[in-house]
């Protein structure tokens, strides 16, 4: 039996619209509101599209209230345990688990993509060696338009494709260079014979003077991290990604638009500012001074790390992250102050009542960063580290608008500014 419309009515007209109800597969249910304009003269209104619903997606379902993040279905527990990066990035590309003969090709493309153009690395060489990675990645990413452009044709599924293997293969092969350009290190082109972290560890570290050795725990904690950090539907960069490829611009640009979009502070940039809260707490005993300072309304402060606009329980990424953190930190026989500092924060914040009543749970940025700090990855480039990983994400959710485009993402406002009025010459003003 089909489902009854919403029925939308003007109290002050009396006038009444019907809103078919639209629901997926999982997850909250829809009711469209294309009508309303036409039929009742109203826009909706949504600052922060907190209550919309932007796409139609079979990508990634996250249930909020019960800490549920599924990647096609598949839980992120279950994928954390069992599969590796480029496994997911398969997946999430084209629905499906490979086999082992989809497996073996696309590990292979993905290698063979990893090498970028040499004036790419002359274009880096003009950056400040102090420039921010993630300003360096926003506009090396931007001008890969320039380097590929021969196949750039949108309407090409093939073209599509390509690109989008281009950008998960060469994320990792930038980032390393602009780290290297900070460091004044010659640049450290991809190994074939490694794989995708592997390979990103030795471009990250490696120097000439030596043979590089990729510790094994590094490469299992990086493919896992870039696993949690793979996609997550519809947050700002994402939204950021699918507006800019609804004008049917290159996929070099649309993440070059993301990327510009995590590196925010409230969004992937978090991860970096947890770490500089963790340094500037410094101890357990200033840690309820810095809960205060959250909950002060008039202290722009917040605890960096914490509260989620869809997850209002635990995100079930930091839950694995912060387990990971304990595992890297005994196999390295490292222990990190921080790390004791960010468990003793976590156990005082969940304990109060602010948090609880606000539903402020750590989320996916509030341990990564102790991983990445053990493994010598520096603060600046943690974001990075979220944008190597998000790239899948990107893409994965580009192709699916761009095999079947939707019309220009194009939001309405609510003008507040002055009414019609004569302009007035200069002097007499
Ligand atoms: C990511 O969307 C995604 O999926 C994102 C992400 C992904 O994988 O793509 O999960 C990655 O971006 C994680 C979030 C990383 N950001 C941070 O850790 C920064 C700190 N967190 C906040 O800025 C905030 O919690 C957001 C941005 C994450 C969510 O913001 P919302 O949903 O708009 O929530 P809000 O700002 O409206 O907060 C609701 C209330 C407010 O209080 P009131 O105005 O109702 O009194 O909770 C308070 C906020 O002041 N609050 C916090 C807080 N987060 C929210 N108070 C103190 N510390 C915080 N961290």
């Amino acid at each position: 039996m089909s489902e009854k419309p919403m029925i939308l009515t003007d109290q002050n007209s009396g006038e009444s619209v019907e809103l078919p109800i639209n629901r997926g597969t999982e997850g909250e249910p829809t009711f469209e509101i294309k009508a309303v304009p036409s039929k009742l003269g109203y826009f909706t209104y949504d600052p922060g599209y907190a209550a919309t619903a932007s796409c139609t997606s079979k990508i990634t379902f996250i249930d909020g209230g019960m800490g549920i993040l599924r990647y096609r279905g598949y839980p992120i527990e279950q994928l954390a345990e069992q599969s590796d990066f480029l496994e997911v990035a398969f997946l999430l590309m084209n629905g499906e688990l490979p086999n082992r003969a989809e497996y073996d090709e696309f590990t292979a493309e993905i290698t063979y993509h990893s090498m970028v153009h040499e004036k790419l690395n002359t274009f880096i060489s003009g950056f400040h060696y102090d420039a921010h990675p993630m300003a360096m990645m926003a506009g090396v990413v931007g001008s890969l338009a320039a380097f590929y452009h021969a196949k750039l044709d949108m309407s090409d599924p093939g073209h599509r494709k390509l690109a989008a293997m281009r950008m998960i293969s060469k994320m990792p092969t930038i980032a390393a260079a602009c780290y290297r350009h900070h460091m004044g290190w010659p640049t450290a082109y991809p190994p074939n014979g490694l794989n995708y972290c592997e390979r990103f560890l030795h471009m990250m570290f490696s120097v000439p003077a030596e043979t590089y050795e990729v510790s094994s725990v590094a490469a299992r904690a990086f493919d896992l991290l870039f696993i949690l950090h793979a996609d997550h539907e519809q947050n700002a960069s994402t939204s950021t990604v699918r507006l800019v490829g609804s004008t049917g611009a290159n996929p070099y640009a649309c993440v070059a638009a993301g990327i510009s979009a995590l590196w925010g502070p409230a969004h992937g940039g978090a991860n970096e500012q947890v770490l500089k809260m963790l340094e500037q707490i410094g101890d357990v005993s200033n840690v309820p001074k810095f809960v205060a300072k959250a909950k002060d309304r008039d202290d722009p402060f917040r605890m960096m790390g914490f509260g989620h606009r869809v997850y209002k329980n635990f995100d079930p990424r930091a839950t694995i992250i912060r387990e990971a953190a304990h595992e890297v930190l005994s196999e390295l026989g490292q222990s990190d102050p921080l790390m004791d500092l960010a468990l003793e924060l976590e156990r005082i914040a969940l304990e109060d009542e602010y948090f609880i009543e606000k539903k402020l749970y750590p989320n996916v940025d509030f341990y990564s960063g102790i991983i990445y700090r053990a493994l010598g990855i520096p603060v600046s480039m943690f974001t990075v580290m979220f944008a190597i990983a998000r790239t899948v994400g990107w893409v994965s959710q580009w192709l699916e608008q761009s095999d079947n485009p939707t019309r220009i993402g194009r939001p309405r406002q609510v003008y507040a500014g002055e009414t019609e009025r004569n302009y007035v010459d200069i002097d007499q003003r």
